[in-house]
């Protein structure tokens, strides 16, 4: 694999500028772990996990990887102190926190010597992330799998928008799942990529069998936004979700929407597997995974395919 040399590349001391995303029950030491192991950053998805479950997760990862790997710690999360705490204790290198204020964690994350990037939807809140003192920013355009903002912001506007209003290092997420993709977020500013569906139909990836079928069966219209009103999310449209957009249609009530998700669909979706009932967070480029494939493979294929890309376009503008 060529070599790459980018601000991301150089704050993480990884070889390729490739972050495998934290996503909910779907990376756990496992997936983290191989990606980093292929030269990218692996990111443990804390988000769904007790603070026990990271303790052992973090106790994995350092046997099986010595390479640099973060946590992703969605701020909002009931456990989120405890979690943090968790992350301290193990001395985790690099924090990525997401879902709520960069200034909750950023402050005790610095303080103990680790680098911490935030997760934003748009050019505001990216300027709050670089005042909060964070190393780096992830763009994260509305094609995204999982939760989004409300400003449903597409990546090709959103990328280089933030670019252009912060200094620190931008990282690209929302579709990327080739090096093709790859090619076009960096063209546009970003240090590296964020990848999250592609990773989650791996081998190495906790999810549910029945929830990696659903993302290579996905075609261009399979996937949605719903919630959109409440807590927008990107998922596999199943008669659940259908049921749901059609009461948001019909102006349902936040109340309402509460009782009709009721609690634990994403788990039972992605984890579990359900895919008529469950809620199966994936992105718009699920319509673009045709395969499972290692995640060794995947990071590796992405390079070769973002150097090809590159190469081709010289030689057309030649
Ligand atoms: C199944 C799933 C779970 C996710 N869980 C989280 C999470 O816990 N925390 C977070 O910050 N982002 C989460 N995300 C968003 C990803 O971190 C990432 O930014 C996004 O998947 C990138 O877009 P892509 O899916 O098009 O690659 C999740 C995404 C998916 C698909």
């Amino acid at each position: 694999m060529k070599p790459f040399s980018t601000a991301l590349t150089d704050l993480f001391n990884i070889q390729v500028p490739i972050i495998q995303a934290g996503m909910i029950w779907v990376s756990g030491w496992k997936l983290a772990a191989a990606v980093s192991r292929a030269g990218g950053l692996g990111l443990i998805g804390a988000g769904s996990m007790r603070p026990e479950v990271l303790d052992l997760h973090l106790t994995r990862m350092k046997d099986n990887c010595d390479r640099p790997f973060g946590v992703n710690l969605p701020v909002f999360n009931p456990y989120a102190e405890a979690l943090a705490e968790v992350c301290l204790r193990h001395e985790v290198k690099i924090i990525f926190s997401s879902a709520g204020s960069p200034k909750r964690f950023t402050p005790m994350f610095k303080r103990a010597g680790a680098r911490v990037v935030h997760v934003v939807p748009s050019v505001a809140l990216a300027k709050k992330v670089e005042a909060a003192g964070c190393d780096a920013v992830v763009a994260e355009g509305t094609e995204a799998g999982g939760h989004n903002g409300f400003e449903e912001i597409t990546s090709i506007n959103l990328w280089p928008s933030v670019v252009d209003a912060v200094r620190i290092p931008v990282i690209a997420a929302g579709g990327i799942v080739d090096g093709r993709s790859m090619a076009a977020a960096m063209a546009l500013g970003a240090a590296g990529v964020q990848v999250g569906t592609r990773f989650a139909a791996t081998p190495e990836s906790s999810a549910n069998a029945g929830y990696k079928d659903a993302i290579v069966r996905a075609g261009e219209a399979d996937v949605k936004l719903y919630l959109r009103r409440f807590m927008p999310t990107r998922t596999w449209v199943n008669p659940y979700v259908k049921r749901t957009i059609d009461a948001e249609q019909r102006g349902a009530t936040r109340e309402e929407l509460d009782e009709l998700r009721g609690s634990g669909r994403a788990r039972q979706g992605i984890f579990e597997g359900d895919q008529e009932e469950g809620e199966l967070e994936m992105g718009l480029a699920a319509s673009r995974v045709e395969k499972i494939l290692g995640a060794e493979q995947v990071v590796r294929e992405m390079v070769d395919e973002f150097w090809h890309t590159i190469g081709k376009l010289v030689k057309n503008s030649g």
